[in-house]
Order: structure tokens, then C-alpha cells, then sequence
């Protein structure tokens, strides 16, 4: 399959081209506070720079070097080395496997709010895509009742992304498995987006692993987020679907071909470090949620605040007369702090709602983004 229909302007991306680098305050970020070099080669020793240093620049393997995906592996319960594609990001990876795995006559099923290249890629194959909302009048929580009913005979995915971006959501570990038993019964392929997974602060939010729990799921991951290393750009897909490995493998020659040999060393470190660098990033979101949640309580007349159930973005209501895109923009323009309106988020498949903007908690000290923003909202 290919793609039988343009692909829109990716909303998101667009956004944050015009004002990620060019505004002061960056509080919308969707990945947790990153590491530089010298830090992460410090948590792998002498080993990790002797290696770093003695690294060839040549081609490496289409599918990841093989201490990486061993690496990957060592994180997942089932998933072995030769379960997993590694991509220049998730995005790659999804880019291919959306397009690998449904087309023209097929039907999916995306969850919604969501990021925007499941939703846009899926209907550009040329499929047809129902959208199940997240009811934000329950937490965010995934119907999976309302799931059911949309599945057809001819339904190849369900792509669903906890914890979720942008709302935060986490769906409770029983769904999740009855999501997961349901789509392996139908033949469905769940396509998981995974890459906010480990930044619960509640372990027992922490799901399984798509790819683990069944045969026919896919695990989507990635450093960027969890991990705060989206600068190496390694992702990867984790399934036990072996042959549709080796398709998407022959896709990513026409792109990537394979990744860059210091992202794939340090990545490896970074996974070797792991369980430190997800309990340092969630001790860095631990320590922020009472500065957010004392920042929202002074503001109550403004925002009904949402903490996150994972991850480290949230979907907070703002509740001024003049809407929350007006708000955004004035507040870039003139305190220089970017926020994601709700319009970022819109969907052709479901209703999000109008009055969200997304906020991240992942960055270190967050104080001088929200003291502009409150001098904003005096002003
Ligand atoms: C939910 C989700 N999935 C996938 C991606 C893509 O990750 P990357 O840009 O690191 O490839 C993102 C990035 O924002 C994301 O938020």
C-alpha cells in the first residue's frame, strides 16, 4: 500500500517551526528534561566514551545495530532481539507501518485526541478511519464498549497512544487487556503507541507492553520522550509479526536506509541506564506537579487544571471570554510562552474539545515560564 491521498500540514509541527526556538518560554514541551553527552556517557563509564571514541562512521544494519535491539529487547517481557525495527524515531516508524498495515477497502479505528501522524497517515492510506473520543468527562477514559461498536468486518487497526498525548490519559490496566484480547480475537492488529510509557508516577498506572501482552499488537517506542532524548532520533517498533518486520525493513530503505552510528551507541547506553534515566525524569515531574498544581490554584477563575495520569503532557480547560486560541497566541506573541491550543489538536473524526490547550511538566524548573505567564494574566 501507499499512499492514495496528500498528506495535510502537520499542525503541531507547524506551530512549534514558527515558535519552539523563537520564543523564551517552552512550556508546551512534550518530552521530559534531556541529558547532554557528557551526561549520559558518565552514567555508562570509561566503556561508554572508549566506545563512543573508537566508533566508525560507516552504513550500520537496516534493522538497528545488534546491541541495540538487544538493548530494546531487554525491555519488554517477551519481545526478543529480532522482534524489533529500529526507525529514525517513532515517526518513521509509524509513517511506514500505518501505510503497511491498512489501505484502500480496509477500515481502522484511532483514538482521539491523539498525535497527529496516526490520525493523518492512517486516513491518507486510503482506508477508512472511525475516531474513538476520549471522554474528558471521565478522566479521559477509553470506552471500549463504544470500541466494539465501531469495529467491522473489514477493520485491520486500532491505534491507540497511552499515556496519552496530549491529554495525559492513561487507560486503566483492565481495558487495556480487554482491548488488547479483543483486537487478537478479531485478527485486529493494536497498534500501541507506547513512548510516554514509564513516566507514571503511580506504578500501577504503568500498562504492559503492547507486543508483549499479544501476538498481533505492536509496540511503538522511542528515546525522545520517556527518555528525554528526542535529539538521537531512535525509535522503534516492537512485534512478534516477524514477516511484517521484514516489509517494513524494505520501506525504510526508501527513507532513513538506517540510523546514525553515535545515536544507536548512545541510545544503547541510554537503555543500558534506563530504569535511572525514567526514575531521574520522573523525580523531575514528581517535583514540578505542586509547582503546576499551586500555579492552577491561584488561577482557578482562569484554567481547570488536569494533572497527568502519565507522561508529561496534560490538556487543561481555559476558561476566559475570549477562547483559548486567542489566548495562546496573545500570550506567545506578547510574554513570548508557548502553549498548544486546542485547534492543534482537532480532529476530522471526533470531537476534541475547543477550550484545551496542552502544557508540559517534563522540563526542569518551570518557575520563570509560569512566573511570565502569570505577569500575562496580570497584565
Ligand atoms: C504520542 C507520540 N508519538 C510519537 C511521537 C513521535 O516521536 P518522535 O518525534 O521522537 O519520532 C510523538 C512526538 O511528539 C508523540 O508525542
Amino acid at each position: 500500500m501507499t499512499l492514495a491521498e496528500p498528506l495535510p500540514d502537520f499542525r503541531l509541527e507547524v506551530h512549534l517551526g514558527r515558535w519552539e526556538f523563537a520564543a523564551r518560554h517552552h512550556l508546551t514541551a512534550s518530552d521530559a528534561q534531556t541529558l547532554s553527552v557528557g551526561e549520559l556517557l558518565a552514567l555508562g563509564g570509561p566503556a561508554a566514551r572508549e566506545e563512543l571514541d573508537g566508533l566508525g562512521l560507516g552504513y550500520l544494519p537496516t534493522w538497528g545495530t545488534q546491541a541495540l535491539r538487544e538493548a530494546i529487547a531487554a525491555t519488554y517481557a517477551v519481545v526478543s532481539a529480532e522482534d524489533v525495527l529500529v526507525f529514525a524515531g517513532a515517526e518513521e516508524a509509524m509513517f511506514w507501518a500505518l501505510q503497511e498495515l491498512v489501505g484502500p477497502g480496509d477500515h481502522a479505528v484511532v483514538v482521539v485526541p491523539g498525535y497527529q501522524s496516526t490520525e493523518s497517515v492512517t486516513v491518507a492510506t486510503g482506508a477508512e478511519v472511525s475516531g474513538l473520543a476520549l471522554d474528558p468527562a471521565a478522566g479521559w477514559a477509553l470506552d471500549l464498549d463504544a470500541l466494539a461498536a465501531l469495529l467491522r468486518p473489514e477493520t485491520r487497526l486500532v491505534a491507540v497512544n497511552f499515556p496519552n498525548n496530549p491529554t495525559g490519559a492513561v487507560a486503566d490496566p483492565a481495558t487495556f487487556a480487554a482491548l488488547a484480547d479483543l483486537c487478537a480475537e478479531r485478527g485486529i492488529v493494536l497498534f500501541s503507541d507506547e513512548v510516554y510509557r514509564g513516566l507514571e508516577l503511580d506504578p500501577a498506572r504503568t500498562l504492559p507492553q503492547a507486543a508483549d501482552r499479544s501476538e498481533t499488537a505492536i509496540s511503538v517506542n522511542v528515546m525522545s520522550k520517556a527518555y528525554g532524548l528526542p535529539g538521537l532520533r531512535v525509535g522503534w517498533l516492537a512485534c512478534r509479526d516477524r514477516a511484517l518486520l521484514e516489509r517494513l525493513e524494505r520501506r525504510k530503505h526508501y527513507t532513513s536506509i538506517c540510523n546514525a552510528g553515535p545515536s544507536e551507541v548512545l541510545a544503547t547506553i541510554a537503555l543500558r541506564h534506563g530504569d535511572a534515566i525514567r526514575a531521574r525524569n520522573r523525580a523531575i515531574v514528581a517535583a514540578n506537579l505542586p509547582v503546576f498544581d499551586a500555579f492552577f490554584a491561584r488561577h482557578e477563575d482562569r484554567f481547570a487544571w488536569e494533572p497527568p495520569q502519565g507522561g508529561c503532557v496534560s490538556f487543561p480547560r481555559y476558561l476566559g471570554p475570549e477562547g483559548v486560541e486567542a489566548f495562546c497566541h496573545a500570550l506567545v506573541e506578547r510574554a513570548g510562552v508557548v502553549l498548544l491550543p486546542a485547534s492543534i489538536y482537532a480532529s476530522d473524526l471526533a470531537t476534541v474539545p475547543a477550550d484545551r490547550f496542552r502544557i508540559g511538566v517534563g522540563r526542569r524548573d518551570p518557575e520563570p515560564a509560569l512566573a511570565a505567564l502569570e505577569a500575562f494574566l496580570a497584565g
